[in-house]
């Protein structure tokens, strides 16, 4: 896998956010893939449990999935269990935080062609110093401004707990990030973050993993 360059480290501790390219390919980003395909055609058939999260559009009553929660326990993972319990991502991560680290929880966010929403502006939590928690997003489809990329606000990261992200926001800039499929987007869970619609036909299917300092206490 590729290892986080010297520019991609100052970008992430700078910025709040970078792309790593290429950390998982080949074989695993295919199953990876087609594990994902069985997983969003188990909701598409009927499967419903309470992590599978989804939302229902006005006028509308089929429900829409948008994030499959505590994704390593769920029947039919054994992959994505796989990546949070030990692996590339665990590396890239260690190699980000300097130490030895370990996976708080994982999810797969799904945005499916045509009628995913947008995600708001918000930032994961502030409860962890800058450089303390990251979110890993290991991209299974290719993603850009048209099908629901990632949009940060640079340096947002080193805002105040209590910072309004509205005013974050609007204040500006907004860096749109679109990554290709088997690429990691980092950021410091305290990023101001959100994620475009996609009106487009092409999935867009992230699997998320939050990691910290292993000497970190659980909150
Ligand atoms: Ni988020």
């Amino acid at each position: 896998m590729n290892a986080p360059t010297a520019a991609d480290l100052g970008e992430l501790w700078a910025d709040g956010y970078t792309v790593v390219p290429a950390v998982v390919t080949g074989p695993l980003l295919e199953r990876l893939r087609t594990e994902a395909d069985t997983l969003v055609a188990a909701f598409e058939g009927g499967h419903r449990g309470e992590d599978f999260w989804s939302f229902t559009r006005d006028g509308e009553c089929k429900p829409v999935l948008y994030r499959v929660h505590n994704l390593e326990q769920q029947p039919g993972a054994p992959l994505a269990a796989g990546l949070f319990a030990t692996g590339p991502l665990h590396h890239l991560a260690e190699s980000i935080l300097g130490c030895p680290a370990r996976a708080r929880v994982i999810a797969m966010i799904v945005k499916m062609p045509h009628v995913a929403a947008a995600v708001p502006w918000h930032r994961d939590r502030t409860d962890a110093e800058p450089g303390h928690a990251i979110n890993l997003s290991l991209f299974l489809d290719d993603s850009d401004a048209s099908n629901g990329a990632l949009e940060f606000v640079p340096g947002s990261h080193l805002l105040a707990d209590d910072a309004d992200v509205d005013r974050a926001r609007e204040a500006g800039p907004v860096q749109t990030v679109g990554a290709l499929a088997g690429d990691v987007a980092v950021h410091d869970v305290r990023a101001v973050h959100a994620s475009r619609p996609n009106p487009t036909a092409r999935p867009r299917r992230s699997l998320v993993i939050e990691f910290v300092p292993d000497t970190t206490e659980a909150p």
